[in-house]
């Protein structure tokens, strides 16, 4: 399974925080936003990731994430010159996944929860043509919202709806099978002038092929597009950090505990970031699996 990350737009709703950096690139408590859906896609055994910015900001992000070696992975990169919309993952990465079954994040989601592992590998394993990912929230006037029947098929979707049928938003993870290349070619700008993924999501709902997989209570997802949210992340970080000495989506553990990476190469990350509690953290996540391997 392919991957894309997609990390362009302008964040104009994080003014004036984005004026000269990407939105991507601000911290979530003790790392940059980014690494948060990098982690998802590795956490679904994800290798092969295109990740795609903003020209302004393309630099900066390959800066920050290489070519992956570091954490065995194989990072490419695209430009979006423009906000035309997150369908447009699947014009500009058509190369990347053509042929095979992919997975899209969008680069402003913060998922986390107990089990995670276990429900993408299940995902993943069978999927009828896509798979959405459905979480419960109070305000289903900010998201695609998903309607479903008695059985708990999806009948509907509508974006950000005035009046919204259910609380079940569809978070920014999708896969697809290989034919989102051919729907997301055929898709037209929207009203407001975008290619919408919930367009590329409808066709396969029509066709009968769109599963929704909830992320059930006590799961933790938030889309850090405005400075309330990307507070609000910062700080549920941070009190796993401090109640629990847990680090969410700490890159080199997640490669470590996949197996990307041994023991030795996260060290190594870490002694290279030994001046802070995050390189601390690293070194001591490789010592401990060294020495208890069961754990990884
Ligand atoms: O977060 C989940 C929601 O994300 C979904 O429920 C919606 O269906 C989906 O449209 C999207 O809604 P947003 O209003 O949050 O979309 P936004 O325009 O903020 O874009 C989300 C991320 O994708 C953001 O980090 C910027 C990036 N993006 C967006 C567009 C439109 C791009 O990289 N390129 C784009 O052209």
């Amino acid at each position: 399974m392919k991957g894309i990350l997609l990390a362009g737009g302008s964040g104009s709703r994080l003014y004036p925080l984005t004026r000269c950096t990407s939105k991507q690139l601000l911290p979530v408590y003790d790392k940059p936003l980014i690494y948060y859906p990098l982690s998802v896609l590795m956490i679904a055994d994800i290798r092969d990731i295109l990740v795609i910015c903003a020209p302004e900001s393309l630099d900066a992000v390959h800066a920050l994430l290489g070519d992956g070696s570091h954490l065995g992975l194989n990072i490419t990169y695209a430009r979006q010159d423009e906000p035309r919309g997150i369908a447009e993952a699947y014009v500009i990465g058509a190369d990347h996944v053509r042929g095979e079954d992919s997975a899209l994040v969008l680069g402003d989601n913060v998922f986390h929860g107990s089990g995670f592992y276990d429900l993408l590998a299940s995902a993943r394993e069978s999927f009828p043509g896509c798979a959405l990912f459905g979480y419960q929230v109070s305000d289903p006037g900010r998201y695609a919202i998903g309607e479903l029947d008695a059985g708990g098929s999806l009948t509907s979707i509508e974006e950000k709806p005035l009046n919204p049928r259910s609380d079940n938003a569809i978070t920014g993870l999708y896969f697809y099978d290989q034919d989102v290349v051919d729907i997301a070619a055929q898709i037209r700008p929207s009203k407001r002038g975008e290619l919408e993924i919930t367009d590329i999501n409808r066709e396969y709902v029509s066709q009968g092929r769109a599963r929704l997989v909830r992320l059930g209570r006590g799961f933790m997802w938030l889309d850090a597009g405005t400075h309330s949210s990307l507070l609000e992340a910062s700080k549920y970080v941070e009190i796993l950090a401090n109640r629990q000495g847990v680090r969410v989506a700490c890159v080199e553990e997640v490669a470590l505990r996949m197996g990307f990476i041994s023991p030795e190469d996260c060290y190594e990350l870490g002694a290279r970031m030994a001046g802070s509690e995050y390189g601390t953290y690293v070194m001591e996540i490789a010592e401990d699996l060294t020495r208890s391997p069961q754990r990884a």
